[in-house]
């Protein structure tokens, strides 16, 4: 029996490889998903073969609520609120990891068998990282959910008081490897480390939330991966090294995409975010607006049209519309392609998954470095609710807080459109230049009705 169950934990680990390796391209990433929750299936039933196992009942009760929790959550959360959605799954993870380690730690007490070093070594730090996650999760959901502020949370002595309290975790944690009848100082550990989650989290600003998620997302992985030791689990360390890898490896490349250091997201960096306002801003000259009809015979003439997605796309639901709209320009004989910057929207690939979902083929569309160099032989690029990634300040004006940021460079273009509601800011708080331009046109409206009525004009022309 012990061997079917390792041989199953081994093929199920080769799932989750095989899974994530299938979630780097659109074209697999459904199978790949299917994969990694195929492996995580057959991991789940092959444990609860296992001998060990005390209490049907209670896991019974457990998958029961929990799996009408999860499911009715993934089916009415929107897209645009995926990312706390995530943030709180990584905190439950993490919490989850913390629970176990507790767990174990009192059952080798209570049967007074002798611990382990490295088992201990595990324990303090599953505890350790496991409720940091929790908390700090709990954190990223509250800003995100914008059920506390978005702001960035300053006080003082932030820094030298996170530092002690890490040392009186640490030392704690020596003491209980070398003592493991020390129950007070788990509870410490556990303690501290629940308000370091606190802590650590409420500096970053709303902004900067998804990366924080990213990277908590990563640190559950690395709590269930020593969960994984503890409990002496191969499959248990497998998954949470993979998670806790791509984790971070995510993380790095948000902060790519944004051209910012994970230090300078972890500490608090866009806290003066805002300061651009939402008019005017310094910025010379006036946007000049558009209406449908003439957007319309604009576009009809046009023979290179580049359709640029970002946040307002997600928030107005407008993906169809804009499907829509490729439709009726390609049986135009225009051709259309889009354009996907990597830190579009509210997550990564939020935009492929947007355009995917609204059958839009993914030969049609091209990330940044693939569709850059063209835009100069671009007629029309539509920019539709996308704002800090076609800024090109990003490119020269070293005061900006976007300065060093890779955008779209759809100012190249002959002519560019903005579909937004308003002049207001984007995500990182400024004024966006590219509305002033010459070749700029401002296309106002609800993404949703604004390309609606668009298409509408097209299709009588
Ligand atoms: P943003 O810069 O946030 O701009 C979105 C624009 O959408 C806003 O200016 C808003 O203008 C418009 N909008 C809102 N609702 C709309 C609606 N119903 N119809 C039409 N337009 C609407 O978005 P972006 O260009 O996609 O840039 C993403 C930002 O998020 C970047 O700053 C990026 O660094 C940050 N970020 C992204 C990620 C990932 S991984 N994607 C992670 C962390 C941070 P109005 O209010 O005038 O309509």
């Amino acid at each position: 029996m012990q061997i079917v169950l390792y041989l199953v934990y081994l093929f199920a680990s080769v799932l989750f490889i095989l899974g994530i390796k299938r979630l780097g391209s659109p074209k697999t990433a459904r199978q790949g998903n299917f994969l990694s929750a195929l492996g995580m299936f057959l991991a789940i039933v092959v444990t609860l073969f296992d001998k060990e196992v005390i209490s049907f009942e209670y896991i019974i009760i457990g998958l029961v609520v929990g799996s009408l929790i999860g499911g009715i959550l993934a089916i009415k959360v929107p897209m645009t609120g995926m990312p706390q959605m995530v943030g709180l799954l990584n905190g439950f993870g993490g919490g989850a990891s913390a629970l176990v380690a507790f767990a174990e730690y009192f059952k080798e007490l209570n049967t007074g068998m002798s611990f382990e070093i490295s088992t201990l070594v595990t324990i303090v730090l599953s505890v350790l990282i496991g409720s940091i996650t929790f908390t700090g999760s709990l954190i990223a959901f509250g800003k995100l959910q914008e059920l506390i502020t978005g702001k960035v949370v300053k006080y003082p002595l932030q820094n030298p008081i996170n530092i002690l309290l890490f040392l009186v975790v640490i030392v704690a944690g020596v003491l209980v490897v070398i003592d493991p009848s020390r129950t007070d100082l788990l509870y410490v550990i556990g303690g501290i480390s629940l308000i370091l989650g606190v802590l650590l989290v409420l500096p970053i600003g709303g902004a900067d939330m998804p990366v924080a998620v990213s990277l908590l997302n990563s640190y559950s992985g690395i709590a269930a991966s020593m969960t994984g030791f503890v409990l002496g689990n191969n499959m248990l360390i497998i998954a949470g090294a993979l998670v806790g890898a791509s984790g971070i490896i995510l993380t790095m490349i948000m902060c790519k995409g944004m051209n910012r250091s994970l230090m300078n997201v972890v500490l608090g960096g866009w806290e003066d975010a805002g300061s651009g306002g939402s008019g005017e801003g310094g910025l010379q000259g006036t946007a000049k607006s558009v209406d449908a009809e003439e957007l319309a015979m604009l576009l009809d003439s046009a023979q290179n049209v580049v359709i640029v997605p970002g946040y307002g796309m997600a928030v107005a639901q407008a993906q169809h519309a804009v499907r829509d709209l490729t439709n009726i320009l390609e049986k135009k004989r225009i051709n259309v392609r889009f354009a996907i910057h990597p830190v579009a929207g509210r997550m990564p690939g939020h935009m492929n998954v947007l355009l995917a979902e609204a059958q839009v083929s993914y030969d049609k569309l091209f990330a940044l470095e693939d569709i850059n160099d063209d835009f100069p032989n671009v007629d029309i690029a539509i920019v539709v609710g996308a704002n800090d990634v076609v800024n090109p300040a990003a490119r020269h004006d070293k005061n900006s807080p976007i300065y060093g940021m890779p955008i779209l460079n759809v100012d190249y273009a002959k002519t560019v459109i903005v579909n937004k509601r308003s002049m207001n800011v984007g995500y990182a708080g400024i004024q966006n230049e590219l509305f002033f331009y010459p070749n700029t046109l401002m296309y106002f409206g609800s993404a949703k009705e604004a390309i609606n009525k668009l298409n509408n004009e097209l299709k009588e022309l």
